[in-house]
């Protein structure tokens, strides 16, 4: 079962910037907003207004600037003056979401709550009808019960907690997988379980964080069980190892035949300047937007490389680097692990066009440097190079 429409709701400026080194000043916060509007993701959440004044002030800035039909939400604990201050901040959105999360696992309730269950369920009551009857009849409220993922030995219990949340007022329930423990299917199968459970009563939204290097996934195969809303963050930003990050996210729906309304082409000019923004640099293997992510080095691969550049799918590409808006293209370059094509492919990039039979030599020599050179990379220019001295001089 899936939803008709995916909805991408950012967190970058709230899971994302509780998590910086330097959490983001007024003015960076209002950059990293308008690359997000820019990327044209279907919400986006501002801050955790209540946390602290640079936060407060940010999030009602940023409620002001929201483009019409945007939700924006605002994080609070669930207490009442928290959550007032919440509205203070985001009321001015032409869309505000109020955002309240409470910790649902047995874990959490008995170790860091340290209260009853019954407590827990009243606690919920509690805040969500405090928050709506100050948000008014129509405001969007997200209840998040967080560690969700972790709540196997009381998973009955959180029914019974995001049914409370709706009968008070909740119109998104959003299941966290807060810290990522087990398989992605365990977590998937918890989210199915619970849409069948809540059924049309409420929008189901997932928010995963990436422990294990697993939250696109988690994410992503949650749609497929009936999730409306996934939360993500650009450059996988958050708490830890990062939140679902929206770049994958996206390409792999987008891949899977879903329609987004995302902005591919802004995914890698956003990508580096979040990357600048935080200091914190995108590895060279980091999928869809690192350096090497289209350099193809074995020889097997080259081949369906060359045989396939212009085609729309590529032998060894998912998507090309036009459409997540990088200016670089597939590289094929030569070392010891290389073949034939890599030698012709690189020579007729730089207009030199040579004989089969010179090709097999170069191939033999190229390969004899690289692996005499501690199988250091021949470039392009040394290939250009060996034509003229080695291939025409034998
Ligand atoms: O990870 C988490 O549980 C959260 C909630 C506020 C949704 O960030
Ligand atoms: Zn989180």
């Amino acid at each position: 079962m899936k939803p008709n429409q995916i909805k991408i709701q950012d967190v970058t400026l709230r899971d994302g910037n509780q998590a910086l080194r330097r959490p983001w000043t007024l003015d960076e916060k209002i950059e990293v907003f308008d690359l997000l509007v820019a990327l044209n993701v279907d919400g986006i959440e501002v801050g955790f207004p209540s946390s602290n004044e640079t936060e407060f002030v940010a999030s009602k800035t940023l409620a002001k600037r929201a483009p019409v039909g945007i939700p924006i939400a605002g994080l609070s604990r669930a207490n009442e003056t928290e959550i007032a201050r919440t509205w203070e901040a985001i009321q001015y959105a032409n869309k505000p979401r109020m955002h309240i999360v409470y910790p649902v696992s047995d874990f959490s309730i008995r170790h860091v709550l340290k209260i009853s269950e019954a407590e827990v369920i009243q606690k919920i009551r509690k805040s969500v009808s405090f928050a709506r009857s100050i948000v008014g009849p129509d405001v969007e409220i997200q209840f998040s019960g967080e560690h969700f993922g972790d709540a196997i030995e009381n998973f009955s219990f959180t029914k019974d907690a995001f049914l409370a949340a709706i009968e008070a007022g909740a119109n998104i329930i959003n299941l966290p997988n807060t810290v990522e423990r087990y398989r992605p299917m365990v977590f998937v199968n918890m989210v199915k379980e619970m849409k069948d459970f809540i059924g049309d009563r409420a929008k189901v939204s997932v928010h995963t964080h990436n422990d294990l290097g697993m939250a696109t996934a988690t994410s992503v195969e949650c749609v497929y069980v009936g999730a409306e809303q996934i939360e993500v963050a650009l450059n996988g930003l958050g708490e830890r190892a990062g939140n679902t990050n929206l770049y994958e996210t996206a390409i792999a729906l987008h891949q899977n035949g879903e329609s987004l309304g995302i902005n591919f082409q802004r995914i890698y000019p956003t990508a580096k300047r979040i990357a600048e923004m935080t200091d914190i640099p995108i590895g060279e293997k980091t999928p869809i937007i690192g350096d090497d992510i289209f350099s193809h080095r074995s020889g097997i691969h080259q081949d369906g490389v060359a045989k396939t550049i212009k085609q729309t799918k590529g032998a060894y590409r998912t998507f090309s680097p036009e459409f997540v808006g990088r200016n670089d293209s597939e590289t094929i370059s030569f070392t010891n692990q290389s073949g034939h094509r890599a030698i012709q492919f690189l020579l007729e990039k730089r207009g030199v066009s040579v004989s089969n039979e010179e090709i097999h030599r170069l191939f033999e020599r190229a390969k004899a440097i690289s692996s005499n050179e501690n199988n250091r990379e021949i470039t392009e220019g040394e290939l250009v190079d060996l034509v003229s001295n080695y291939v025409t001089a034998s």
